[in-house]
């Protein structure tokens, strides 16, 4: 006998839109005005005055930090960019044409088998893990990108705060200030945006006590997704493939007559352009300035236009990843090391929500409504 089950109070929200997963005190959005804060303080402000560093320490601790406790971090990332070798041997044994996302997953988790155990219940054992997965998180990708290509990682120069070691240990080359400020900058840009997929996912591994490895590697997977993280490279891959901004139009249209998405544009909270998009577009000028411009900026200002004509009154304009992918093109970055460069700057959010999550944890566990069968007869397999 089956008994089909109907749901008579139907209150699902689809993809939990609007609904509170948790407190936070971390970081703020006004998605009708286009404003974003990280500890109150507005990220246009953050992004003019401010590096990635104190804006690290500004996350996970409430508030801006003193020189000597900025000294004092800084020096704690330093030291905490030592990877043990086997991590970058087992980096080394990945296909070579595999994501950098996921070999970062890898690498996050092949960390926490070389690390002590972190009681994650202990607020000064948190502490010791921020340092550890924030500055190891650049050398991962920068070690991984290389191996991949046959090369030697390039060992971390202390010297260099993480945007310019970053670029550093990727190219083997010492980047041009200008180009470390944009990649600080836009780091900063990345580094919160409230109750986002991964943010979400991380709070739902930390909530079962799993260690900040395993809450960092999910974090990446949900990260990696086109509709979260991974639309960067899309955006890119979007432009190159429009080709100029004459065929935008044209592309345009059988783009929404195919129902399909116009990459790095939308967002769940921003029903304006995100702020984020707004700041990386001045990073974009700037480098245009000093390095010269190039013609996919021409095709995605017109990209823009034809968009906000089409789909502006629904709420739909560019999101941080619009233009994030133009300026990491023309500071030579591989486009499938663009998301891994959201993660460089996300970790520090995720490991901000993380302690917020252990310092009040209940397990995450919501309910379902069940629209399946029940008391289902079982039919041996001979009589199917
Ligand atoms: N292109 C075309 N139509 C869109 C887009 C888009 N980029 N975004 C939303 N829509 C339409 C969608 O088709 C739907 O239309 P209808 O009501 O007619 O069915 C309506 O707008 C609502 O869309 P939704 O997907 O239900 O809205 P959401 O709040 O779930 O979407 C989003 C948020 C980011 C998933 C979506 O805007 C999207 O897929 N954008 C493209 C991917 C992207 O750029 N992602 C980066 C997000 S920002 C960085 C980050 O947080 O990671």
């Amino acid at each position: 006998m089956r008994i089909k089950v109907t749901v008579k109070d139907n209150n699902l929200v689809p993809g939990l839109a609007g609904i509170p997963a948790a407190e936070s005190a971390i970081s703020y959005i006004d998605g009708q005005v286009g404003v974003l804060e990280y500890r109150g303080l507005p990220i246009e402000v953050l992004a003019e005055k401010s590096t990635f560093e104190e804006v690290c320490w500004l996350l996970l601790y409430g508030k801006l930090p003193t020189q000597a406790e900025l000294d004092t971090f800084k020096q704690q990332l330093v030291e905490q960019r030592a990877v043990p070798q086997k991590v970058f041997d087992l980096l080394a044994a990945l296909p070579a044409d595999g994501h950098p996302m996921a070999a970062l997953s890898i690498g996050y988790n092949a960390l926490g088998m070389t690390s002590a155990p972190c009681n994650v219940l202990d607020s000064a054992a948190r502490q010791l893990a921020y340092a550890q997965l924030i500055a190891s998180t650049p050398v991962l990708i920068a070690a991984h990108s290389r191996l991949r290509q046959g090369k030697k990682v390039v060992p971390t120069d202390p010297k260099l705060d993480i945007a310019a070691d970053f670029l550093w240990m990727l190219n083997g080359e010492k980047p041009a200030d200008l180009v470390a400020r944009v990649l600080d900058v836009a780091l900063i840009l990345h580094a919160d945006h409230t109750m986002n997929a991964s943010t979400f996912t991380g709070r739902v591994v930390a909530s079962t006590e799993a260690d900040p490895y395993a809450v960092c590697a999910a974090a990446v997977g949900s990260l990696s997704g086109p509709l979260h993280g991974g639309a960067n490279e899309r955006v890119l891959q979007q432009l190159e493939k429009i080709g100029s901004a004459a065929a935008v139009p044209a592309w345009l249209d059988k783009q929404l007559a195919d129902k399909g998405k116009i990459m790095g544009f939308g967002h769940r909270v921003y029903k304006t352009k995100d702020p984020r998009a707004t700041c990386i577009q001045g990073l974009v000028r700037e480098m245009f300035a000093q390095h010269g411009t190039t013609p996919i900026y021409d095709t995605a200002l017109k990209l823009e236009e034809c968009v906000l004509e089409r789909l502006g009154d629904k709420g739909i304009h560019p999101n941080v990843d619009f233009f994030s992918g133009i300026v990491y093109q023309k500071m030579g970055i591989p486009t499938d090391v663009f998301t891994p460069i959201f993660a460089i700057a996300r970790v520090a959010g995720w490991l901000a929500h993380w302690d917020e999550q252990m310092q009040d944890n209940r397990l995450f566990r919501p309910s379902q409504i069940f629209v399946g069968l029940r008391g289902v007869t079982y039919t041996p397999i001979a009589e199917r």
